[in-house]
């Protein structure tokens, strides 16, 4: 187990490279095992969850050659089973993609049921939905959910509720069932739109993406492709953050703007500025940030994803912000640890009142999840002082080389093991 140390109060500033989209990855990596041919990933993120999926991936039987840290090639055809077990989904619940895309090839496949995390219960019925409606009986048993079908046919699917991965799933399953599948109420992130790129360029026919309608036509087969994921909305976003509360000025290479407008625009309402170019951003910040009232809502709204970092942010800022979270129902627990450093902050259900503080203090932390990992380590850079962030592999699930890009940005932070006492006070002489 390893933790951040961080000597924060330093304006971060320089070009810093966005790596691929993790969730978009995901879904494409499930995608690629729908093919008997080989399948060539490039600009994939160098992220634990990736590596965990490529584990499960190979699991089942797919080759899986990793030619560098950023490309895959993987071939479907020595697929020997169609049965994901308990660990896998423990490492990485998005391997429930699997059984899309195993359903869709194989009309079979029994993954294990993905248990809650730590932003709330993350129930499936959506995508069990719209396995049946093409036609699978699904039974859940001992904890494993099995789909069989014996021939999916194409269907009118309306989903009761906005979902990202009942999208993909449903997606990744109907493009190889007989006729015309429609999918109503369909989620719009740019990921959703990079899954149905891949796949079409595999030989799917799934038009609609991005919109609130997806429609396929039911293809024979898939066949072999090279593609390229998308940059990473969110990591990009938390960059973006970094820049705001540090004071700092970053240029974020590797972006595609547009998929960053809901976080632009609330950065820009605040006061911090914001440069657009073809693929890069530039964002800068020399004053105290003003409040402002965050909704996260699907895409293109405010993504929940940038909910905590976005907090970091307000939470230095002059005046009183309100947060109010509608997709996860349990998306504060890291207030807890922003109130160590000084936050004031306070969560009524859903929405949480941030009273703009001058500066945060320094403190030890400890990440909850994800993002709130990634938000709390910004929190550390801007607290003027030292400060630790243990249970980094949650970030790490998420952000290639976070510390090394942030030290390119200027930053002092280490990354060491818990225990290793010498290294931590190696680092504070150093700082002092
Ligand atoms: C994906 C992202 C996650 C992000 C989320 C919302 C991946 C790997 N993860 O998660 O980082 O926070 O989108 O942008 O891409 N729901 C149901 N029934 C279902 C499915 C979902 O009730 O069958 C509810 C969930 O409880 C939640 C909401 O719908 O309240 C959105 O969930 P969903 O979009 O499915 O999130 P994920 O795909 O799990």
């Amino acid at each position: 187990m390893e933790k951040y140390l961080i000597q924060g109060g330093k304006a971060l500033a320089g070009e810093v490279h966005i790596s691929g989209a993790k969730n978009a990855a995901l879904g494409i990596l499930a995608a690629a095992i729908m093919t008997d041919e080989e399948v060539t990933i490039e600009n994939l993120p160098d992220v634990s969850d990736i590596n965990a999926l490529l584990e499960a991936i190979a699991g089942v039987g797919a080759k899986v050659d990793r030619i560098d840290k950023h490309t895959v090639k993987i071939n479907g055809a020595g697929i020997i089973s169609t049965v994901v077990d308990y660990d896998y989904i423990q490492r990485i619940r998005a391997s429930y993609y699997l059984l899309g895309a195993l359903l869709g090839k194989y009309n079979r496949a029994s993954v294990a049921m993905p248990g809650g995390c730590k932003i709330g219960s993350r129930p499936i019925d959506q995508h069990i939905k719209g396995f049946k409606a093409l036609g699978a009986k699904v039974v859940t048993e001992n904890s494993m959910i099995n789909a069989e079908a014996t021939k999916l046919k194409g269907s009118h699917i309306f989903l009761d509720m906005v979902s990202v991965g009942a999208t993909i799933n449903i997606m990744l399953a109907a493009c190889l069932a007989e006729g015309k599948t429609i999918i109503e109420n369909v989620a719009k992130e740019p990921h959703i739109v990079d899954v149905a790129n891949f796949l079409n360029s595999m030989g799917a026919n799934i038009k609609g993406a991005g919109t609130d309608v997806i429609r396929i036509n039911g293809v024979e087969k898939l066949h072999g492709s090279t593609y390229s994921c998308i940059p990473d909305q969110i990591e990009a976003g938390t960059f973006m953050c970094l820049a705001a509360a540090t004071k700092g000025d970053i240029t974020l290479k590797n972006v595609i703007p547009k998929h960053l407008e809901a976080i632009t625009a609330k950065l820009v309402e605040i006061g911090v500025d914001v440069m657009e170019m073809d693929d890069s951003v530039r964002v800068s910040c020399s004053k105290r940030v003003n409040s402002a009232i965050v909704k996260t809502r699907v895409y293109p709204g405010f993504p929940t994803d940038m909910q905590p970092q976005m907090t970091v942010v307000l939470a230095i800022a002059d005046g009183i912000s309100t947060i109010n979270e509608n997709i996860w129902e349990d998306r504060f627990k890291y207030v807890a640890e922003l109130r160590k450093m000084g936050s004031v902050i306070t969560v009524e259900g859903s929405t949480a009142f941030v009273e703009g503080q001058e500066a945060f203090y320094p403190a030890k932390v400890e990440a909850p999840d994800l993002r709130a990992g990634a938000a709390l380590v910004i929190a550390a850079l801007a607290a003027d002082g030292y400060s630790e962030v243990t249970s980094i592999e949650y970030i790490e699930r998420g952000y290639e080389d976070f510390d090394l890009k942030l030290r390119n940005l200027g930053a002092s932070i280490e990354k060491v093991d818990v225990s290793d006492e010498k290294a931590a006070q190696k680092f504070r002489m150093s700082v002092v």
